[in-house]
């Protein structure tokens, strides 16, 4: 434990003293992303602290980040025992699970795999270049009627429960085959708990450092507890159905190819990957899928709505991007009535309007790929990674480390290291560009942590880096954000596994006309 005898010639851990049974919980806090950055300048990147009895190592600065998570990656790919982590998907998840040997290994494998078959792969009945591109399409079209509708119905509204149902879709696009309506209650009951699960998750939870407290009663953990029991069972009920009308020579979906691989291991008498853990590799996809993404998309709306400036500029070369192959057609007046607007969309694209964007477009678009850089980066939305834990006795940086130890990954940290960004804490698209504006500079954009690194590295960020990006297209090529008059948006986060701001009921839409009309 803390005490540990470290072998000769190697260095101990630098980090403040901590009281007895709390270790440095009051000076964590209830913002540690903020005051774990503050403590590594003065201890550096490689920090012990104490959160109650436990002793964690904390990670800060990109190079130290890199070593450990990519150069001695098997050293640090494993997930601490911690209490909140046992009660996802009944223990049995692949992101928060202890699991970091072979069977994780097959499993991150089968989950890569059914992700890649059913979101590049090109789409057997439509255009789009890939299936998940469909899917967004589809999505992103419905959204900006709903958008519509409550603009028209309540004269302003909180994007955040209409962006949640279109990620969901997309995902459920993905795992099921199937949509749900934007009144679908028992999803937004799911959909709408999710503060319950990313609160008890997130790095830090006292519950997971000192044991006492999982048995006091907490209105925090029965939430919790409710959250993930009525997300599997939720899960449980659309596997059912598909293990009913699975048919060999029709993979449907993600859940159909799970099922597939589950009963290749049944076939095999595969004894290390039994069926169950296969399939319910579902809950993983689904659950990381949807949160994340739409957390990111509602900090992008808070960005636009607070900087005009930046939503014209990314409208405008939207704009001109799309109207290079525009055909020019008479101006269309779409009046703010539903039926109308779908009328004349579908007729519309069959006469040639501006066209959608696409995802082919992303590198022509620089100014927008740098915005949603920044917003990753500004935001810092997954402030520290999930936790990971040592594999084996190392060393890192001259450290001795033992075996099992927690360790915290500061993504937030990284992406406001004054050693790496000018003026971290003003959001600024520009750094990320050249300096003509006409291309993303790569090698900063690679400095910005949000999926982490190394073996267990997000298994969904390219789907997640082309949801946002159409998601974003989209709307912005058709609406228009802004805030109520008088209203102003709060953008303070909090704290958790992802961090949300304050919902905002004041957002406001207007519907944009293309742009160049006939002169
Ligand atoms: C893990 C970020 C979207 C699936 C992670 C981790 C981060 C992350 C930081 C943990 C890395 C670590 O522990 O070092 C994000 C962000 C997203 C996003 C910021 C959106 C903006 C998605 C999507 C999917 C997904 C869309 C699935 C379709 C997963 C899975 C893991 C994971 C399965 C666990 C991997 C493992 O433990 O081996 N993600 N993610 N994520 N993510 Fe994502």
């Amino acid at each position: 434990s803390f005490q540990q005898q470290i072998p000769h010639g190697l260095k101990r851990i630098p980090g403040p003293r901590g009281y007895p049974l709390i270790g440095n919980m009051m000076e964590v806090g209830r913002n540690p992303h903020l005051s774990l950055t503050q403590m590594s300048r003065k201890y550096g990147d490689m920090m012990q602290i104490r959160i109650g009895t436990k002793p964690v190592l904390v990670l800060s600065g990109l190079d130290t980040i890199r070593q450990a998570l990519v150069k001695q990656g098997e050293d640090f790919m494993g997930r601490p025992d911690l209490y909140s982590f046992r009660n996802v998907a009944d223990g049995e998840s692949l992101a928060f699970s202890t699991d970091s040997g072979e069977v994780w290994r097959a499993r991150r494998k089968i989950a890569q795999n059914a992700l890649k078959t059913f979101s590049v792969s090109p789409s057997p009945t439509t255009s789009s270049t890939c299936l998940v591109e469909e899917h967004i399409s589809t999505e992103a079209d419905h959204l900006v009627i709903k958008l519509l509708q409550v603009m028209t119905e309540q004269g302003s509204f909180d994007p955040w429960q209409y962006m949640v149902i279109s990620v969901v879709n997309v995902i459920c696009a993905m795992c099921f085959g199937k949509r749900h309506s934007h009144n679908d209650q028992e999803l937004l009951r799911i959909v709408n708990a999710t503060e319950d699960f990313i609160e008890v998750t997130a790095s830090g939870n006292p519950a997971d450092f000192i044991p006492v407290l999982q048995y006091l009663p907490s209105q925090s953990l029965k939430k919790f507890k409710e959250f993930n029991y009525r997300f599997i069972s939720y899960l449980q009920k659309m596997v059912k159905e598909h293990y009913e009308t699975f048919e060999k020579d029709n993979i449907r979906d993600i859940t159909d190819s799970l099922i597939e691989e589950a009963k290749k291991a049944e076939a095999n008498a595969n004894i290390q990957l039994p069926k169950g853990k296969i399939v319910n590799l579902v809950n993983d996809i689904f659950g990381a899928g949807f949160d994340t993404v739409t957390t990111a998309l509602s900090w992008s709306l808070m960005y636009l709505v607070s900087y005009p400036d930046i939503q014209k500029r990314i409208q405008e070369e939207l704009g001109e991007l799309m109207s290079l192959i525009r055909v020019e057609m008479p101006l269309f007046r779409w009046p703010h009535s539903n039926l109308f607007f779908l009328f004349f969309t579908t007729l519309d694209q069959n006469i040639g309007r501006e066209r959608r964007p696409r995802l082919a477009d992303r590198s022509m678009l620089p100014y927008t790929e740098a915005f949603i850089l920044e917003m990753f980066r500004h935001s810092s939305f997954l402030p520290f990674t999930i936790p990971h834990c040592t594999t084996r006795d190392t060393i890192l940086n001259g450290y001795y480390i033992p075996k099992d130890l927690c360790v915290f990954i500061n993504q937030w940290q990284v992406n406001h290291d004054e050693k790496i960004w000018k003026d971290p804490s003003t959001f600024n698209p520009e750094r990320f560009l050249n300096a003509e504006g006409t291309e993303v500079n790569k090698t900063n954009g690679e400095k910005v942590l949000v999926f982490g690194l190394g073996k267990r590295k997000c298994i969904g960020e390219s789907i997640a880096r082309w949801e946002i990006f159409l998601f974003l297209t989209t709307l912005l090529q058709q609406l228009e954000f802004n805030i109520c008059d008088g209203k102003k948006v709060d953008m303070t986060p909090h704290y958790g596994l992802t961090m949300k701001h304050t919902r905002c009921e004041h957002f406001q839409v207007k519907q944009r006309f293309p742009v160049k009309s006939s002169q």
